[in-house]
């Protein structure tokens, strides 16, 4: 595949197929990941490819503990409810999920059924846990390389027919996940990233994010012509 052909058709993938991820793909998957620079090439990061009973353990302790009203437990910052324009760009991209998937906004139990998906790893058959060194939680560095990687994950991903979506909502209840994916107490939790084949027949995947335009991303400081 061409490098334009990756960036630009790789979306998200929220429906997956029961197809196995064969171990030796999601190696080749994230040795052309870990190609991604990082500060001072301290690759920071780590996986954690989980499945089988470990993840469905993950799977039923984020849903009970979302379900009993169990506020969200992360190991990162986080800033809270987004507003002003990034709360519009977020009500968008719902609005464009929500319709693709038949999801009317006053339909509280669908909604609830999309968030549990979320919280479910969108019953994806990997999730991928990524952590960091500890040893640089107070270098924000460390999280500026996590993202360089995550995004070469899920395009390296795309390039060789695998979905992926990246899934804060499979973190959010990092106590469980760190039981049952036995991270190490030295790393902390980053994100996950639900991997697999993709689901055919399921529309949201389908759906095409907006961006920006870059003439309101991009500014020229004494540029030439
Ligand atoms: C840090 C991060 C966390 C995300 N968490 C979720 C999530 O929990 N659930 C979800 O459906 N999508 C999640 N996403 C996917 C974004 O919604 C998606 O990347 C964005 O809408 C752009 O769409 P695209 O990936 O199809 O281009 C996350 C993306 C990032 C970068």
């Amino acid at each position: 595949m061409e490098f334009d052909d990756v960036i630009k058709n790789r979306r998200s993938i929220r429906g997956f197929s029961d197809q196995v991820l064969p171990k030796e793909l999601l190696k080749e998957i994230v040795a052309l990941a870990t190609r991604a620079p990082s500060s001072m090439n301290t690759q920071p990061w780590y996986f954690h490819a989980v499945s089988g009973k470990a993840l469905d353990e993950i799977r039923k302790g984020n849903t009970e503990r979302n379900l009993a009203g169990i506020p969200a437990s992360r190991e990162i910052r986080i800033h809270g409810a987004y507003d002003g324009v990034h709360r519009e760009r977020q009500k968008k991209i719902a609005a464009q999920l929500f319709k693709a998937m038949n999801i009317d906004w006053g339909d509280k139990e669908k909604r609830q059924d999309w968030v549990l998906r979320g919280f479910r790893q969108f019953d994806a058959p990997v999730s991928v846990v990524v952590t960091f060194d500890q040893s640089l939680d107070d270098n924000d560095i460390a999280m500026f390389d996590c993202g360089a990687v995550v995004n070469a994950l899920v395009n390296a991903a795309w390039s060789r027919g695998v979905g992926a979506v990246i899934n804060g909502q499979g973190i959010m209840q990092s106590p469980v996940v760190r039981k049952h994916a036995a991270i190490p107490d030295d790393q902390i939790i980053m994100s996950c990233v639900a991997m697999g084949y993709p689901l055919e027949d399921f529309p949201a995947n389908d759906v095409v994010s907006t961006r920006r335009p870059v003439e309101e991303v991009v500014r020229f400081v004494d540029f030439y012509e």
